[in-house]
């Protein structure tokens, strides 16, 4: 099996003020250092100062979502380049809050992965089933049609990206994939991303959904879990360098 370095990201979606984000990410500093690679994607309006905290140490910073517009009349919309401009190393494409809230479809969520990657911003790539699709028996059949879309529309740049997965049941629920159910899909969407690209053993797969201090061990010693991607557990700094540690 390929080395593959642990990225543990933070998804803070809409939390977060100048003052309380100060605090957290002086804690994620001060924690270092960590085994893995750690980062933190934060709402749009903090990157400047999320990347003027973090310039210069190992931490790394991205968005949550991004235009699949290079530039234009889209009012509202954030491009790849002004996330690149603004340092960010990452951004999250297609969270299921994003497929269920602004009626994302896979076809946009590609779109948006390659606008980032075009910009040299790594699209952190999320796919995951719902309850009553896994409990239709159809989980497989979804993530593979959502990544599928990506991996289309990428091409030859298809192992640029990271790839999370995040079964829809599992977030903000506290209800956490067991390590086996998590592996199992961590499996599929490796030999996918292989077959694809020839490359799924150096391509990071990150497990997302309730990831806590004291689940976070087992699920990232599963043989295709490569990391997480962490919500509510990121808005407290002691939690999240518990599980930056777990990895
Ligand atoms: P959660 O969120 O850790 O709060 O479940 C994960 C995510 O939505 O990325």
């Amino acid at each position: 099996m390929a080395q593959r370095r642990k990225l543990i990201v933070g998804n803070w979606k809409m939390h977060g003020s100048r003052a309380a984000n100060a605090e957290l990410l002086s804690a994620l500093l001060a924690g270092r250092p960590y085994l893995g690679d750690l980062a933190v994607c934060v709402p749009a309006v903090y990157l400047h100062e999320t990347a003027a905290a973090l310039a210069g140490s190992d931490l790394r910073w991205g968005a949550q979502d991004v235009s699949e517009h290079a530039q234009g009349a889209y009012t509202g919309e954030v491009s790849a380049a002004m996330l690149a401009e603004a340092g960010c190393r990452y951004v999250i494409v297609g969270h299921s809050e994003r497929r269920a809230y602004h009626a994302e479809s896979d076809e946009l969520v590609a779109a948006k992965a390659q606008a980032a990657l075009a910009k040299g911003v790594t699209p952190i790539v999320c796919v995951g089933e719902t309850l009553a699709q896994r409990e239709a028996g159809e989980t497989e059949t979804v993530v593979k049609r959502q990544l599928s879309a990506v991996i289309h529309r990428l091409a030859h740049c298809a192992a640029e990206m990271v790839v999370a997965y995040e079964p829809v049941w599992a977030i903000g629920t506290g209800r956490t994939a067991s390590p086996e159910q998590a592996q199992a899909v961590h499996a599929v969407l490796r030999a996918q991303l292989h077959a694809a690209t020839g490359r799924g053993a150096t391509m990071k797969i990150l497990y997302g959904g309730s990831v806590k201090p004291d689940n976070a061990a087992t699920l990232f010693a599963q043989a295709d879990i490569d990391g997480g991607l962490i919500g509510g557990a990121s808005l407290k700094a002691s939690e999240f360098i518990a599980i930056a540690r777990a990895a």
